[in-house]
């Protein structure tokens, strides 16, 4: 189509469920006319990444940088950038995408490069989010959605949303409930920047 010129590129290293998440919204909310905007590639790390299946049956077009096949992150991530910018993107998004980025990764798309974390941030960054939350006896946890600086799960927020710690919560039946906010907030998250471009 005509005036669709805002590549979305999203990198997933595993199940993929904020990518479908985003696809869907993207279809559904027709980002395509309303914001000359288009999932271009879904691009993972991981050759078994189960998001990957999900991605080519519905046409997307994909593919797979395998991090263990470089010698160092910067290497890695001179591939990846390769790859990416195949598709000029507006927008590189950062959806489950399990690999420490190289401050030059995160500069040259400055501006452009987003993630979402499960947590609400500035709480628990890195990694075991929930079950940290658990352990401090948080009421609340959550999701944020969050622009990608140099330091990881900083830069500013985007988005959020809350969902209460329930008596009886393992980091399972928590990570469930905050997963389905992420599906929330992260389209919501992405349109506005679309709009904002
Ligand atoms: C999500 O919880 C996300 O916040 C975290 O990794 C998980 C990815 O899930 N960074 P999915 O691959 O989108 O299903």
């Amino acid at each position: 189509m005509s005036g669709v010129n805002k590549n979305i590129v999203i990198l997933i290293s595993g199940s993929g469920s904020n990518m479908a998440a985003i696809v869907e919204a993207a279809r559904a909310q027709r980002w395509d006319a309303k914001h000359g905007a288009r999932v271009a590639a879904v691009i993972s790390n991981k050759a078994a990444a189960q998001g990957l299946v999900w991605a080519k049956e519905q046409g997307l077009v994909t593919a797979v940088i395998d991090h263990s096949g470089f010698d160092s992150r910067e290497d890695f991530d001179t591939a990846l950038m390769a790859e990416i910018d195949r598709y000029h993107p507006a927008l590189v998004v950062l959806a489950g995408f399990m690999r420490i980025l190289t401050p030059g990764f995160v500069r040259h798309y400055e501006g452009r490069l987003v993630n979402i974390h499960p947590s609400l941030l500035p709480a628990f960054t890195g990694l075991k989010t929930h079950q940290r939350a658990i352990d401090m006896g948080c009421r609340f946890a959550g999701a944020t959605v969050h622009r990608v600086t140099t330091e990881l799960d900083h830069g500013e927020i985007l988005e959020q949303a809350v969902v209460p710690v329930l008596p009886g919560d393992t980091a399972e039946t928590l990570a469930v409930r905050v997963l389905a906010q992420e599906h929330v907030i992260y389209p919501v998250a992405l349109e506005r920047l679309l709009a904002a471009q």
